[in-house]
Formats: C-alpha cells, structure tokens, sequence
C-alpha cells in the first residue's frame, strides 16, 4: 500500500480517525448533494486520509513542537489520520522529541463544528495518552480570511506569518465570485485565483516555516491551463515536491460522494532551490504502480507555464522526449490557434435546426469524426444519432451574428472537450472547404481552430496537423500534463510540433484517417515518434 510507511499503531494507542470519518460523513448525510456540491464540501475517505498523513516525513515530525492546519477541516478526519499517525509512531519510539501540537482547524459551516469539535476533542485525549500536549484551535470562519490576516507581511517572506511546520488539505472546491471579500482579500496578497482549491493550499504555503510539510488532495485541473499559471509559478518556486499521485479512475476519490474528476495527491516540503527526485504513482492506493523522476521531469525548468506533467508508464519518457525534441512551436509554422468564436447561447434565438437559404452552417464538436469535419447536413434529424439530432445546424446570417461568423477555409478542428466515453482528449479533424461553398461558418465555441491569419491551410499541411494531433503519441503526451478533459488553445500553443516539411510528408501519406494504428505507423516510420504497436 502507498503509505505503508504509517506504521500499525500498537494497541496502546487511541484511534481517533475511523470516529473522525463516521461523524464527518454523518452530518454530510443530513445535506443535499447540491449544498455540498456548492460549498465544495467532499469529505476525504480514511485511506486517502491515512496516506496523506503517511507522507509527512518521521524526521519532520520529531520535534519538540508541531503546529498542523487542517483549513476547511470538515469533521476533522484529516487531523485525525496525522494524530493517528502521530501517536503510532510515539509509542513505538520513533518520535522521542515531540512535547506538544497545536491542532488548528478551520470550518466556515457551523453545521460541521459540533462533530469536529467532538472529533478534535478526542485527539487531544490520544495525544495525552500518548504523552504529548495539544492545543485546539477550532476557528469558525473562512480560511482566506485568517490567513490573510496572519500573513500579515506578505504571502511570501513575511517573517511573522510562518508558524505552521505541517499542513494537511482537502480544500473546497469552489469558485471565488469576481467581487466577493474573498477575492479582495486574496488581491491584497497578490493572489490572483478563481478558485478556492488553489487560494487554500497558496495560503498555506505561505504559513508554512522553511522545511515544514504539506499534503494535500486536489482536483488535478491546476496542473496546466492560464487560470493557476500564477499559483503553479509559487508552488513549484517556493517548495519541494516529493510524491504525487493519481489515480487511474475519475470516480477513485470521492466515490461515495458521486464525484467524477481527477485528482491528485501530493506531498512537498516548503523549501527554495532544492532538486531531488520525485515518486510519481497512479492506479489504486493499495497497489499503486510506482516511478521514480527527476524534479525537472516534473516541472521543466525554463517553462514558464510551470505545467505539472504527470508522467508514469514505461515508455513515459520516451514519449516525453519525442514530443520536447520537435522543432517548432506552433506560431513557428505560421499558424494560429483560436476557440470558435460562437457561443451559442448568447446567439439562441439566431440557432437553426435546419440550414435554409438565411443560414450558413454552424459546427459543433460532435461534427469533428474521423479525421474530418462531416459536410453540412440540411436538417439535424439527418444525423440519425439521436444524442445529437436536437443540436442547431446552422445560423442566420444577421447583424448579430455576422462578427462571429468566418469564411470557410481549411482549417483544422479540435475538440475543447472529451466526452466520458471518448478514449482520446485530442480529437482533430480537417474541413474541406468543398463542402462549404465557400460561404461562412460559424465554429462553435466548444471547439478550437487552426488557422493562417484566419485563411485556411494548404491541404498536405491540414492533413499533417490534423494526423499528428490525433496520433497516439501526442495524446499520451498531452494526458501527462493535462488532468482534466479540457483541451485549452493555450495548451496547443505550448505544444511542439514537427515542421513544416514533416507535416506536410505526413500529410501526402495515404492512409485511412479513421484508422489509428496506421496513423501511428505513419508518426513512427516518418518522424521516429515511439511506437505503440
Ligand atoms: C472538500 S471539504 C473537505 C473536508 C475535510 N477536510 C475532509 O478532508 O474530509 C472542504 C471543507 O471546507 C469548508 N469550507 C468551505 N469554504 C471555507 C472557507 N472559506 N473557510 C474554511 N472552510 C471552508 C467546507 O464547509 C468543507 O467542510
């Protein structure tokens, strides 16, 4: 098991965690899932518990006094897995050095202060029985607020703030409105984040003391993407990162609240500078499957976005080099990347279920097949797919909607979005201008373009594109930064891609577009990618 460093306690020690959990989970029961949903409160089941708190370093424990935060704390299961632990390790003599522990935990529900009041009780009693002082601080109130105020001198080498030598989160999910106090407060410090996950953990970086631990669990959305470019720039500038996990299954971490993301475990030590190696596992936790890799693996040095890649699987590292070592970046060719301009619901009453002489076509994802952009259809029922037969097919032409329409070109299509049952997250195709009559389009906004200057591409290199995007290779590359199923114009932009010449020798290749190994075998025979066969 992953944390089969957490020691079985021997029996004179006081569980408090397995309690934590059942009176946590109590009061989540007595909510809707769509109140729990909207104050992101998904409660951490006991082994991720155990693992996260399995993490922290014995050595970074055994001193003679510790200060943990547990910020959006919920019934206290978290501070329960680190006392657990804690007592475990003290009774069978591996913490000599530890006297006392302040347990500060922080809840804005009042709903969840009598069980973890309760909860944080019955620790400090395992605590005593193991020998070793608590303190409580059970704060009611927001998190952001606390640390902003503790932070006083700044988020980053302030010397008052710090006091914290181990943090353990599972912070809540949500959204921070645009003009919310919250929002202010994070401003002040210099945070600029749309979501709370972030804001928490950026927070309790900052009240960490040089050396001190954090283990969290989060969704894995932060790893890529503009929005946590700020928030990946500290994390990865201001800390160590030692284990990271994910898992295998979107539904793995939160399965008994229905929550279907990815997310990722992780353990790091506030520390400047320092470049060890990394554990990077996936799969369940009781049989994980394990790499180790450099740090600069996980975060390249020189990239300014900071993307965190994931990477496990034997040939990770092959395909990771293949893709590094291409030539070009995509601006390099020539070539832009945009997302379809038309947002449909903004444009409902212009939206057409048939392509009549006022109309031109309007191109949704699920158009995207193969390699190609299916050819208008005048009615949507002509889809014979039921899933997507009530669907527009197409858009008037008015005033409103001019500026957002495009002359066909060839470009080429990529989906914004991978549905549940998609195997891939890049899925291109290429419009063939032929049959558009060379009218306008309208590209909706769930999909992103290729283009030149917003004209088309020739056809060997459209062709090339759209094959090396939906190559294997690029996929699997693409998976090992990317943690959710969105596929950002600014990820493509970061790609490498090969050049001009490769693309369009890939592109001349006859080969069935709908046929994926024959797609790989071209990537492998013309441009060495790994093979997959
Ligand atoms: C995802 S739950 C996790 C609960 C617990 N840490 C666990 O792992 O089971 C997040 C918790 O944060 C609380 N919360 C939400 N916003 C908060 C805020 N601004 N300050 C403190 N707690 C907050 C929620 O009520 C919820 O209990």
């Amino acid at each position: 098991m992953i944390g089969s460093n957490v020691r079985m306690n021997p029996p004179a020690t006081v569980q408090v965690l397995s309690m934590a959990d059942s009176e946590g989970w109590a009061t989540c029961a007595e909510k809707t899932r769509e109140e729990r949903s909207g104050a992101g409160q998904f409660f951490t089941p006991a082994p991720i518990a155990r693992c996260l708190a399995g993490w922290f370093h014995v050595k970074g424990l055994n001193r003679p006094s510790l200060h943990l935060l547990d910020p959006g704390a919920g019934g206290g299961a978290l501070t329960a897995a680190v006392v657990d632990r804690i007592t475990g390790l003290r009774v069978s003599g591996s913490l000599p050095l530890i006297e006392e522990i302040t347990l500060e935990a922080w809840e804005l529900d009042p709903a969840f202060l009598p069980a973890l009041r309760k909860n944080l009780s019955a620790c400090a009693a395992a605590l005593k029985k193991a020998g070793i002082r608590a303190t409580i601080h059970l704060r009611h109130g927001s998190y952001v607020e606390g640390a902003v105020e503790a932070l006083d001198g700044g988020l980053f080498g302030a010397t008052t703030g710090p006091t914290i030598t181990h943090a353990i989160l599972n912070p809540p999910y949500r959204k921070i409105p645009t003009r919310s106090r919250e929002r202010q407060l994070l401003h002040s410090l210099g945070m600029e984040t749309s979501n709370l996950y972030a804001a928490f953990v950026w927070l309790a970086l900052g009240q960490l003391v040089e050396g001190g631990e954090l283990s969290a669990i989060l969704p894995r959305s932060f790893c890529n993407g503009p929005y946590f470019r700020d928030f990946r720039r500290d994390l990865v500038a201001e800390s160590t990162f030692h284990r990271v996990h994910v898992f295998d299954s979107r539904t793995e971490a939160f399965g008994r609240d229905e929550v279907l993301q990815e997310n990722i475990l992780f353990h790091l030590t506030r520390r400047r500078g320092r470049r060890t190696t990394i554990t990077v596992s996936t799969g369940s936790l009781e049989s994980p499957k394990e790499v180790r890799i450099p740090a600069e693996r996980l975060v390249c040095p020189d990239d300014p976005e900071k993307v965190i890649h994931i990477a496990t699987g034997s040939d990770a590292k092959e395909i990771r080099d293949f893709i590094q070592s291409l030539p070009c970046r995509i601006e390099e060719l020539g070539i832009e990347v945009s997302t379809g301009p038309v947002v449909d619901f903004r444009l409902k009453s212009s939206l057409s279920s048939r392509l009549g002489k006022q109309e031109v076509p309007l191109l949704y994802p699920h158009t995207v097949r193969a390699g190609r952009v299916l050819a208008p259809l005048p009615d949507a029922s002509d889809y014979g797919d039921s899933r997507v037969s009530k669907k527009p097919v197409a858009i008037t032409v008015n005033d409103e909607t001019r500026r957002w329409l495009i002359p066909a070109s060839r470009f080429v299509l990529i989906k914004r979005f991978s549905s549940k049952e998609e195997k891939r997250r890049l899925v291109a195709g290429v419009l063939d201008p032929n049959d558009f009559a060379d009218g306008l389009i309208g590209i909706e906004n769930h999909l992103n373009f290729f283009h030149r200057k917003r004209a088309g591409l020739s056809v060997d290199m459209a062709k090339g594109l759209c094959r090396f995007l939906n190559s294997s290779v690029a996929d699997r590359y693409f998976r090992q930064f990317n943690g959710h199923t969105q596929v950002n114009a600014t990820d493509l932009r970061a790609f490498r891609y090969p050049d001009t010449a490769s693309l369009e020798q890939l592109g001349k290749t006859q080969l069935d577009d709908g046929d994926q190994t024959a797609i790989d075998r071209a990537m492998t025979e013309l441009l060495g990618a790994p093979s997959f066969a």
